[in-house]
């Protein structure tokens, strides 16, 4: 596959539209009274969330959140009945409690694994201790083999969680509420140690994490800047999730992979990767591994910055080098990203082709918060679009998959399938709705500072975008 690096135009795009970038990336949290803890801990379980384990037919994990006045957290499982007499009884399992400080609050944190569970089976469960339980939750554990499932993603949340990304999650949900899994491709928050902040994450999903595990990569914006270490996982991160172990030293829960149905998932901890030479040393030899070793039909990765961008000039070469090679070799299906609000599908694929034997991932960099960057329009880029919230619904049915992305109202902005042929190809086939078109519009906000020398290169690029389709957009 081709390494298509960006035109001079669009650097000069970038440098002409980065005052305005960086003057819109805060969060606006000005309604909220300084020092108020707007989400205090109670006796009661909250932030209850379910995690997806190494092992997801079988286990099943689930975190959550007490005042420190609840020593100790327990969780009861039965099968789940249609008959109201739920009394628990097949499992109790004692909590893992950890203390947390965060900026607010002092907090325990409690989190167990189910195990010896049923594959394609649905339980009820339930958490809390002695006193005050949570409502009794259902979810079901994964089938096995070419089964069909299903799943959500999500590129980044970041801002707003509660006035403008909780109609995201709440229209994902509602689209497809048998959905196996919620997949949080990083920037869930926007600063990482804001007790605030994950208070409304967890607002805006609510029980939907109770009833739905979730697996998350962190982004730069789980990473809080310490004055004597350089950047620091968000305190929140380990104690609110309980994901898989298996990554290397030092990189436990930000790096793993689970095989879920036939389907092999991995996060890399991109900020990781773009940051340290040791970083990137450490994943690059997990990952050879753990795609070596698969033995599953299909490969979807997912880490929060993109190997090729969406927003000008924001490609990141380190992975382009040392990371595209391996997808391609190894024949990484889907690779799933964020960081640059704006949204992007692609590969590098020829335009114009109905079936394309695929030589690497379909990447997209996708964005379903409000913070709205400029998009570049790339060349690598098969669907694109810009001050747009979006979600992902994609279904793996034996050798098919078939990925859709909706705007946060409910209609169909973008498709595509994947097929597995028996001689081992991948044959991609585009299914974007025709009579959607591009919305490539710069964000209003940009538009308004944006003087007629940046219009105009915006412009310019615009026309090369179109011109390079032979469409109309
Ligand atoms: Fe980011």
């Amino acid at each position: 596959m081709k390494n298509l690096t960006p035109d001079c135009l669009n650097v000069k795009v970038l440098t002409l539209l980065l005052p305005i970038l960086l003057c819109c990336s805060s969060s606006i949290l000005a309604q909220y009274e300084q020092g108020k803890d707007y989400y205090a801990p109670s006796k009661v379980p909250d932030r209850i969330v379910l995690t997806l384990t190494e092992t997801p037919s079988t286990t099943q994990a689930v975190t959550w959140r007490t005042s420190t006045e609840v020593a100790v957290g327990k969780g009861q499982l039965m099968i789940a009945d249609p008959s109201p007499d739920i009394v628990g009884g097949l499992q109790e399992v004692e909590a893992k409690t950890t203390v947390l400080e965060s900026d607010k609050s002092t907090a325990h944190y409690h989190s167990l694994t189910f195990t010896e569970l049923q594959p394609n089976t649905q339980y009820a469960y339930r958490v809390g201790g002695d006193e005050l339980w949570s409502e009794w939750f259902h979810f079901t554990t994964a089938g096995k083999g070419n089964a069909a499932y299903s799943f959500l993603y999500f590129g980044d949340a970041q801002n707003d969680l509660k006035s403008r990304w909780s109609r995201t999650i709440r229209g994902a949900y509602s689209k497809m509420p048998d959905a196996d899994f919620l997949l949080h491709a990083g920037d869930l928050v926007n600063r990482a140690n804001s007790d605030h902040e994950w208070g409304e994450w967890f607002y805006a999903g609510g029980w939907i994490y109770g009833m739905m595990p979730s697996i998350a990569t962190p982004g730069n914006h789980e990473y809080a800047r310490d004055p004597n270490q350089g950047r620091v996982l968000s305190n929140h991160w380990k104690p609110t999730f309980t994901l898989p172990a298996n990554g290397p030293v030092d990189f436990k829960e930000t790096v793993y992979f689970f095989d879920y149905h036939n389907t092999r998932f991995i996060s890399l901890d991109s900020q990781k990767f773009l940051s340290s030479e040791s970083g990137r040393a450490a994943q690059i030899e997990w990952l050879k591994e753990v795609l070596a070793s698969s033995k599953m039909k299909w490969t979807i990765l997912t880490m929060h910055h993109p190997v090729y961008s969406s927003a000008a000039g924001r490609d990141n070469e380190e992975m382009k080098e040392l990371l595209a090679p391996l997808f391609e070799e190894y024949q990484v299906d889907l690779v799933l990203q964020g960081h640059d609000h704006a949204y992007g599908r692609g590969g590098n694929l020829p335009i114009g082709k109905k079936k394309i034997v695929m030589e690497g991932p379909v990447y997209v960099v996708s964005v379903s918060g409000p913070k709205m960057y400029v998009n570049a329009m790339e060349d690598w880029m098969q669907r694109a679009a810009a001050n747009t919230q979006l979600y992902q619904l994609i279904r793996v049915d034996g050798n098919r998959l078939r990925y859709e992305a909706y705007m946060v109202t409910g209609e169909l902005y973008d498709a595509f399938e994947l097929m597995k042929k028996p001689s081992g190809k991948t044959i991609f086939k585009e299914k974007a709705p025709i009579n959607v078109p591009e919305r490539l519009d710069i964000p209003p906000r940009y538009k308004k500072q944006a003087t007629e020398e940046q219009m105009k290169e915006f412009n310019k690029r615009f026309q090369q975008y179109k011109a390079k389709r032979g469409e109309d957009r």
